[in-house]
């Protein structure tokens, strides 16, 4: 591990257009459960019923939906940055990152102290809602509350249409800004680093094979295989938190000289 570990300080000391890439594997150190381990939210609640034309039209779907996402957003509220977060926004105070592209609706880069315009929310986030009908939109604390005083589908105060967290469910259009800039910038990127995440979900699973087709040195970090494992540089599998601290350790160590 130690040797994989100082091969990625090098690739990082050399680089300048770093592209990080989380999944909820980034984030499970902060206490939010990830999707597909043992224990994740697709071993409690059934994918299939999280299906975005369900939610449109099946109001039972839309009361299992608002019960999921109530008891994930109790976790995210209190959630705080861990050393993966910690080590990507020291990336960008380096000025070697890029940009991170992250599937994850928790905010965590924000807080971390990523900029805004540093981070590309390929799933959206979780922290705000909109109603589906005239966009509207609401505080998801104030939501929250509503659910939590017995509203099992809460609607627009306006327009009594459909609200729902500013998250992508299955089926639905993945945001087309973001996902176009995410496929540029991975494609341009000398770095691309994977942390956490199982790469099956389409298209996001896409940008490391666009790093790569852009000539970039591609880095997955995960405690499971991943199905791009076959051509990264390098695979590191373990605990990303303390792995991505051991990396910006060397890094540091290495610039001072
Ligand atoms: N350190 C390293 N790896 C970890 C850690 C950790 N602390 N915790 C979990 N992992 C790894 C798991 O081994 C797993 O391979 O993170 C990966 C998480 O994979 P998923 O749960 O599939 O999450 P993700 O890849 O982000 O899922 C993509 O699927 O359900 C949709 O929209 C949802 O954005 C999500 C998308």
């Amino acid at each position: 591990m130690e040797e994989l570990i100082e091969t990625v300080a090098e690739f990082i000391v050399r680089s300048r257009r770093i592209v990080v890439f989380t999944g909820a594997g980034a984030s499970t150190e902060s206490g939010i459960a990830d999707f597909r381990s043992r224990g994740g939210i697709w071993d409690k609640y059934n994918p299939e019923d999280f299906y975005f034309q369900k939610f449109l039209t099946n109001e039972e779907s839309r009361e299992k939906y608002w019960q999921m996402s109530t008891e994930v957003y109790e976790s995210l509220k209190k959630a705080k940055p861990n050393p993966v977060h910690l080590a990507i926004a020291e990336l960008e105070k380096l000025d070697k990152l890029d940009c991170v592209i992250t599937q994850n609706i928790d905010g965590l880069h924000h807080k971390a102290g990523n900029s805004r315009e540093k981070i590309i929310e390929l799933h959206g986030t979780a922290l705000s809602v909109s109603c589906l009908s005239c966009r509207r939109k609401y505080d998801r604390d104030e939501v929250q509350e509503r659910i939590l005083n017995g509203v099992k589908v809460p609607r627009c105060d306006d327009c009594e249409g459909l609200l729902k967290p500013d998250t992508i469910s299955f089926g639905q259009a993945m945001p087309e800004r973001e996902t176009n800039e995410a496929y540029e910038r991975s494609f341009g990127s000398d770095l691309f680093v994977v942390i956490g995440s199982s790469l099956v979900v389409q298209p996001a699973a896409t940008m490391p094979v666009r790093a790569k087709q852009g000539g970039a040195k591609l880095v997955i970090i995960n405690r499971d295989p991943t199905p791009h494992d076959s051509y990264a540089d390098v695979v590191i599998n373990g605990v990303a938190g303390e792995i991505m601290a051991r990396i910006l350790g060397k890094v540091r160590e290495t610039i001072r000289h």
